[in-house]
């Protein structure tokens, strides 16, 4: 067994959030995924951070305080708290310490961009960081991370891999599994190894339904069987068709995807709306300039109201000219231009 020879430290990692292709919607248990999902991992939608620690004695509770864009944020503080707690039996070592969390987000919180994925992968990073430092052992354990990232919020436990993740048992894919994320980029044809993902921050406001109640809902939805159904063969062909380089049936598959994501909160009971007239506006937009231009230029939506462009990096020049029209509908001009990225990255 390995003993503690550090009692004191640092860590700090950088992690970014990630967008589904085929969407998870829908859980149970303690946070399985009802259907399993696929995501590029961004680069520029992050969240920093750091963590000082103490080992000490064991005590009985978790020991806390988090600081959120260099301000005390209680509410926050109450969740992670919450969290660690729900962990120990998963790293009991989190009984030892006493933890000062510090966290930042280069983009604003609960609008859409899935903040919850690149601050609960961070926060996963810094853990797993801290076990490894704590019995001196300079490997770092991704699936664990994963897999608490998965117990904070389940789409986080795709973002702990570059580029390309696959979340959640699937015949097709060899290796899933439902309690964690494996990373999934040694098929995929080079076209999608740099893809861009633009966002268009339609609305920055905080979201009027959260992931967590929308999930639930899918407990009661009507075409919740067929949907998991769906994201099964979706799955497949996708994969299919990001390995043969076929980007006319991965655009329409993904587009499919996020109407369909966005109809099942419609057809829930009660039904609700994350998408803004603008949101539609561009989307309209996005598909007249791609019949028009013949540009590979396709949309995703998470849970909100922003649009993703999706595009291959060689038409970047010809996506600018639609996004000097896109950005009428965004507010504050506001376009964060991100891409396929390389995972989570250490601090020194
Ligand atoms: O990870 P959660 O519980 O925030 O759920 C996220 C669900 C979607 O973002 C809508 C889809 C996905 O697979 O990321």
């Amino acid at each position: 067994m390995n003993t503690i020879s550090k009692k004191e430290g640092r860590v700090s990692w950088k992690s970014p959030s990630n967008i589904a292709l085929v969407k998870y919607w829908g859980k149970y248990g303690r946070q399985y995924p009802q259907n399993p999902s696929i995501s590029f991992t961004l680069s520029e939608a992050h969240t920093i951070t750091q963590i000082d620690y103490l080992y000490r004695e064991k005590k009985d509770a978790v020991s806390v305080t988090f600081l959120f864009e260099g301000k005390e944020n209680l509410q926050f503080e109450e969740k992670i708290t919450k969290y660690l707690t729900s962990i120990i039996d998963v790293s009991p070592i989190i009984l030892n310490l006493d933890l000062r969390i510090e966290s930042m987000n280069s983009f604003p919180h609960s609008s859409g961009i899935a903040s919850s994925a690149s601050s609960m992968s961070a926060l996963a990073m810094c853990l797993i960081d801290i076990e490894s430092q704590l019995n001196n052992n300079s490997a770092l354990d991704l699936q664990k991370a994963s897999i608490l990232s998965r117990l904070a919020s389940g789409s986080a436990c795709r973002s702990v891999y570059e580029k390309i993740a696959v979340w959640g048992e699937s015949e097709f894919v060899e290796g899933s599994s439902n309690d964690y994320a494996i990373p999934y980029i040694d098929t995929i044809n080079p076209i999608f190894h740099n893809f861009h993902d633009d966002i268009l921050i339609i609305s920055a406001d905080e979201k009027s339904v959260s992931s967590r109640a929308g999930h639930a809902l899918m407990d009661n939805n009507p075409y919740a069987d067929s949907r998991f159904k769906q994201a099964n063969e979706h799955l497949e062909q996708l994969i299919k068709s990001m390995q043969s380089g076929d980007l006319e049936s991965f655009g329409s598959i993904v587009e499919k995807e996020a109407l369909t994501l966005h109809a099942l909160m419609m057809a829930s009971s009660p039904p609700y709306i994350l998408m803004e007239p603008n949101t539609l506006l561009a989307i309209n937009q996005i598909q007249r300039f791609r019949k028009e231009s013949k540009v590979p230029v396709y949309f995703t939506l998470d849970a909100g109201p922003n649009i993703h462009l999706l595009y291959p990096h060689k038409f970047v020049h010809e996506v600018g000219i639609l996004k000097e029209k896109l950005i009428d509908y965004c507010v504050d001009d506001r376009i964060i231009k991100d891409c396929v990225g390389n995972g989570p990255e250490k601090i020194e």
